[in-house]
């Protein structure tokens, strides 16, 4: 689909990634970005309808698709992180605070605007997942296990609404030099540069996005032996069997 003469609607645009996403949108002829936020507030960028959204408030999600019923392109890039392992760390508050985000939210998103994308042509519908779909972070697992949910999420949505002529993109960035990626060191690709592949993986009908190395190295690995994406299982021996 042209993203010239679209209608979309980015969540999370007040900053990081969502914020970049609305800006590429303005700039390359979106006719109207709704840019969504918990605090509309803190959205700055001239050319946009703000909208007040928390995606885990099904009455935000309500009100948004009742408003917001022109959209034909939808990107779910609202996410959080809490950096909570399995094991420690309040994995019961911070997890399901995970999960509600970055999963029932995206979920919610996606039940609401469907029928609206579907009415208005089709259109497209972006998922923003991550490297770790695919490679579990011990450190952040409950994020990790969230995002894997999602990208199972945007298959099945994937199939679902092909029938109905709608694109569904999923993104799985590494690193993005963002808020939420501050504590990580090393190379980070920029926002702008996942916010491009991404529009034009939409322009040109294209279902997945691997933005950079680590995401295609990563990917290619689910395919060979489970040391391949974990070594340091190699290093601590294989347990008894
Ligand atoms: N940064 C990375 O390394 C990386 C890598 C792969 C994937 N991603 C994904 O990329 C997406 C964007 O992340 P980012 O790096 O731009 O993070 P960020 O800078 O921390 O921004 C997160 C955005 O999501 C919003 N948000 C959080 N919870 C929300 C809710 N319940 N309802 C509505 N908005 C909410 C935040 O709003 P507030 O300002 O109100 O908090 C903020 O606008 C996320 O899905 C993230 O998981 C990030």
């Amino acid at each position: 689909m042209d993203i010239e003469g679209s209608v979309a609607l980015v969540t999370g645009a007040n900053r990081g990634l969502g914020s970049v996403f609305a800006r590429l949108l303005v700039e390359r002829g979106a006719a109207k970005v709704y840019a969504a936020a918990r605090n509309t507030d803190t959205l700055t960028l001239d050319g946009v309808i703000p909208v007040h959204l928390d995606i885990t408030s099904a009455a935000d999600i309500a009100a948004a698709a009742q408003r917001c019923d022109d959209v034909t392109l939808l990107i779910n890039n609202a996410g959080i992180t809490t950096r909570t392992s399995a094991l420690a760390g309040d994995a019961d508050e911070a997890g399901h605070r995970e999960m509600e985000t970055n999963f029932f939210g995206t979920l919610a998103m996606s039940r609401a605007f469907a029928p609206i994308l579907a009415g208005n042509g089709g259109g497209a519908l972006v998922n923003i997942l991550s490297v770790v779909s695919w490679v579990a972070r011990p450190a952040n697992a409950m994020y990790s296990a969230s995002k894997a949910a999602s990208w199972s999420l945007t298959n099945a949505l994937r199939v679902e609404l092909a029938p109905r002529g709608t694109l569904v993109v999923g993104v799985h960035p590494g690193p993005i030099d963002t808020d939420s990626a501050a504590f990580l060191d090393g190379p980070k690709i920029a926002p702008a540069d996942v916010a491009t592949q991404t529009l034009d993986a939409v322009q040109h009908g294209r279902y997945e996005v691997l933005t950079d190395d680590t995401s295609r190295r990563v990917k290619a690995a689910l395919a060979g032996d489970v040391t391949e994406l974990y070594p340091s299982l190699i290093r601590a021996g294989a347990p008894a069997r």
